[in-house]
């Protein structure tokens, strides 16, 4: 018999991207095998997010196509996990009715279960925080957080150094219920994983030829775990992290600013291999709004944040996101934001229309009063100020010498690369000529693309080896987004080679 076949599509921020990834494992460890389209597959599950409506419509749409192929091929699973799992619960059911399958982000442990009890019984399964299933399987929440750790321990790295980057969680859920957030809703509670945990698995993907970890949190610098009458907080799990010797690089995200400690910037200054970025949205520049919105913080306290964290890295690229239309967003705040984002350069900035989430306080409480059309025109606006910040910061670096870690083809070559008759596999993509390539600079099909501590995408020439490899790259040219420049030497060789 030909084994089953699965296929699994994210969407969303990196906690989904690393939930998928233990999808996957669970997935591949019940024999089954990955499918190129959902069409082929047997079970077909999509991750989904809900922060935005925007986001659901995409997977609405995609569960619409399927809908033939269940008339079709009735033992087809169809499965929706995640974010939207949970906020629309058994709903979902309602508007998509050749759905087999609903999972909660906080239940993926239970996956392989529950697609077996639908092959078996052919029966519709839901598995959320606090259904009447979870009630009659796991009596005590204990059991259901030591569930998930041991997925979460599960997890088998990449074998033989094939990964380089890997997201390592410290944290789930988020308390801090920002009025027009869902997460708090979606995700439960916030509760840090213990240090020895976050450790070891940080460790191994290290051992296994990882060079660069993430650690993941929606407000990651919360963390706070209490250990032998002892309490660890971010900056000590940091040091802890950093005692890995074969890690080259640390990240974490996303850092919460009324919960700054000064002692993570000590940290950050001490240990050379954490990465001089942080990612710390604003959300907006105008206090009225940020009250309304009750992020904890003023715009001058959040200023003096920034400034304090210059001081002691003073190279330190930042990174924000912005709501812009926010309810009763009025031109000045607007006006404020554009200010705020001026002053604090960032390195690179996500914007955001508003956009009403069910359950949330700001929906209940607040009328979604800026027309579209005028959210469209502030998002763009701000998206060009910041490309104006952007590509100034970027050219102060051109004559400079990054250090890149190479991740592989940039897009552009990678789209040459499959054009060639052997790559592709076919002769059709060889008609396309080369000269469609973006410019400038053009692309070729040697060129690579990695990023650098301050997490800046570089593009240059060079060997396929330097996959996996930390190279000194000088800076030749820039735009908004990315630095192009020419490899000088090769800091440190790819361990996979
Ligand atoms: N925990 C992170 C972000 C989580 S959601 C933090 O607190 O910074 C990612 C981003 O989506 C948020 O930073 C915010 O800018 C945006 N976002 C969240 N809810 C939104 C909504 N209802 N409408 C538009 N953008 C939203
Ligand atoms: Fe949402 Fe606020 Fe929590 Fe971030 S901190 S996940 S924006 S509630
Ligand atoms: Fe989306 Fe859930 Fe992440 S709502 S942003 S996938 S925590």
């Amino acid at each position: 018999m030909t084994p089953r076949t699965y296929f699994l599509e994210t969407f969303g921020c990196q906690m989904n991207v690393l939930d998928s990834e233990l999808v996957d494992g669970q997935l591949r460890d019940m024999g089954l095998r990955p499918a190129a389209t959902p069409e082929q597959a047997d079970v077909v599950l999509f991750n989904t997010c809900s922060v935005r409506q925007h986001a659901e419509d995409k997977v609405m749409s995609r569960l619409g196509r399927l809908k033939r192929q269940k008339t079709r091929r009735p033992e087809t699973v169809i499965g929706v996990i995640g974010c939207m799992a949970e906020r629309q619960k058994e709903d979902l059911f309602v508007h998509v009715p050749h759905l087999d399958l609903i999972c909660g982000p906080g239940e993926i442990h239970r996956l392989p279960a529950l697609i077996e009890r639908v092959w078996q019984h052919h029966d519709r399964v839901v598995a959320l925080a606090g259904s009447q299933s979870r009630r009659t399987d796991v009596l005590q929440r204990g059991l259901i957080e030591d569930d998930l750790e041991a997925l979460d321990l599960s997890r088998r790295p990449g074998q033989g150094g094939g990964g380089l980057q890997a997201y390592v969680r410290v944290q789930r859920g988020c308390d801090k219920f920002c009025t027009y957030c869902i997460v708090p809703l979606t995700r439960g509670p916030e509760r840090s994983r213990p240090p020895d945990h976050v450790v070891t698995e940080a460790r191994r993907l290290a051992d296994s030829g990882f060079r660069e970890i993430t650690l993941l949190g929606q407000t990651v610098n919360s963390y706070l775990y209490g250990e032998d009458g002892r309490t660890v907080r971010f900056a000590q799990l940091l040091e802890r992290v950093h005692d890995i010797e074969s890690l080259d690089r640390i990240r974490f995200v996303t850092s919460f600013p009324a919960d700054w400690d000064e002692d993570i910037f000590r940290v950050m200054r001490d240990c050379p291999r954490i990465c001089p970025y942080l990612h710390i949205p604003a959300q907006s520049g105008s206090d009225r709004i940020l009250k309304a919105m009750k992020r904890g913080y003023t715009v001058a306290e959040y200023l003096d944040l920034m400034d304090l964290a210059r001081k002691y890295c003073p190279d330190i690229a930042l990174a924000g996101d912005m709501i812009v239309g926010f309810c009763g967003e009025t031109e000045d705040d607007f006006r404020a934001t554009v200010e705020l984002v001026r002053r604090v350069q960032y390195k690179s900035l996500f914007v955001f229309k508003y956009s009403p989430r069910p359950g949330t306080a700001a929906d209940r409480n607040r009328e979604d009063d800026v027309p579209y059309d005028v959210k469209v025109r502030r998002n763009n606006e701000l998206l060009r100020v910041q490309s104006e910040v952007s590509l100034r910061h970027r050219r102060s670096l051109i004559g400079s010498t990054v250090q890149v870690l190479v991740e592989g083809f940039s897009k552009s070559a990678r789209k040459l690369r499959s054009m060639e008759p052997s790559a592709a596999g076919s002769t059709q993509g060889s008609e396309s000529s080369p000269r469609t390539a973006p410019t400038p600079p053009p692309a070729t099909a040697r060129q690579l693309v990695g990023r650098t501590p301050h997490d800046l995408i570089a593009v240059f020439d060079g060997d396929p080896s330097l996959i996996g490899a930390i190279a000194a790259v000088q800076v030749e040219s820039a735009s908004a987004l990315t630095l192009f420049g020419r490899v000088q030497s090769v800091v440190s060789p790819s361990r996979s080679h």
